[in-house]
């Protein structure tokens, strides 16, 4: 057992809440994960299960060789998946999850074709700005000004950022980007939690996901992308001090294997 789940366990015989003792166990059972508010686990890096509507939707699976994971590859069951591009440390293991679990991976038409090359039988293509209902909730795909070759150099298409309509409110994960004015249009959908990236270098920094703070207007914001490796290295707790002393919006800083709810 990865120590998420140990965690979560003790939680549970301590009397947590029970909604964060589910959350935090990983996959369910689909019939005691349906009764669920939305619960948000931070997986280290950009990776991010939600656990919504019955489902499993893990964004981004890089487990292995990732120094911030705290579960293994094997470890998660998800029933969709989500990808933002097609960087090694965001591909992952996205192969060896979707054969195992045959869970759905939702992508740029680029990469799905790229993974149905490669034995990932269950698919669906989207692209930018397009927006699709799937059993959880609906998916639509942003802009996200970033690069996106899969490992062995293949075109991946167009990056792009997550924004998830869910029943009990809307995520925008602006996944590997750096800030764009537009985020004021994606601000207007009205978003209860935006994940921004603050790591710098290939991302977005701390200054720049501040100023995305104020473009987004989002009711909370998780930071990530940062403290991955030392390049990327930032103190997040100082970011989100800056997001309450110059915004509304109320800061989650969350360590890998730690979750949140949505409502
Ligand atoms: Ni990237
Ligand atoms: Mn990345």
């Amino acid at each position: 057992m990865r120590r998420a789940r140990e965690t979560a366990v003790r939680e549970w015989r301590n009397q947590d809440s029970a909604d964060t003792f589910r959350a935090r166990l990983g996959p369910f059972p689909a019939l005691i994960r349906r009764s669920m508010t939305t619960r948000i686990t931070f997986l280290g890096h950009g990776t991010f299960e939600i656990l919504t509507a019955g489902k499993s939707v893990v964004i981004d699976p890089f487990f292995t060789g990732n120094p911030a994971a705290t579960l293994a590859a094997e470890d998660v069951s998800p029933d969709y998946i989500i990808m933002s591009h097609g960087h090694g440390d965001h591909i992952g293991d996205v192969i060896a999850i979707a054969q195992r679990t045959g869970a759905q991976v939702i992508a740029s038409h680029e990469i799905t074709e790229w993974l149905g090359a490669r034995g990932v039988p269950n698919t669906h293509a989207m692209n930018t700005g397009g927006s699709h209902g799937f059993e959880f909730g609906t998916v639509k795909l942003t802009i996200a000004h970033h690069s996106s070759m899969l490992p062995d150099g293949s075109n991946g298409g167009s990056p792009c950022g997550i924004l998830l309509r869910l029943d009990d409110g809307t995520i925008y994960h602006a996944a590997d980007t750096g800030l764009f004015y537009d985020m004021k249009l994606i601000g207007e959908e009205g978003i209860d939690l935006a994940i921004l990236p603050i790591g710098d270098n290939f991302t977005m920094g701390p200054d720049d996901a501040l100023r995305a703070v104020k473009l987004i207007r989002p009711k909370r914001v998780i930071p990530n992308h940062y403290n991955t490796w030392p390049l990327i290295d930032q103190d997040a707790n100082a970011w989100a001090e800056r997001v309450k002393s110059e915004t509304t919006c109320e800061p989650i800083v969350l360590e890998p294997g730690q979750s949140t709810s949505l409502s």
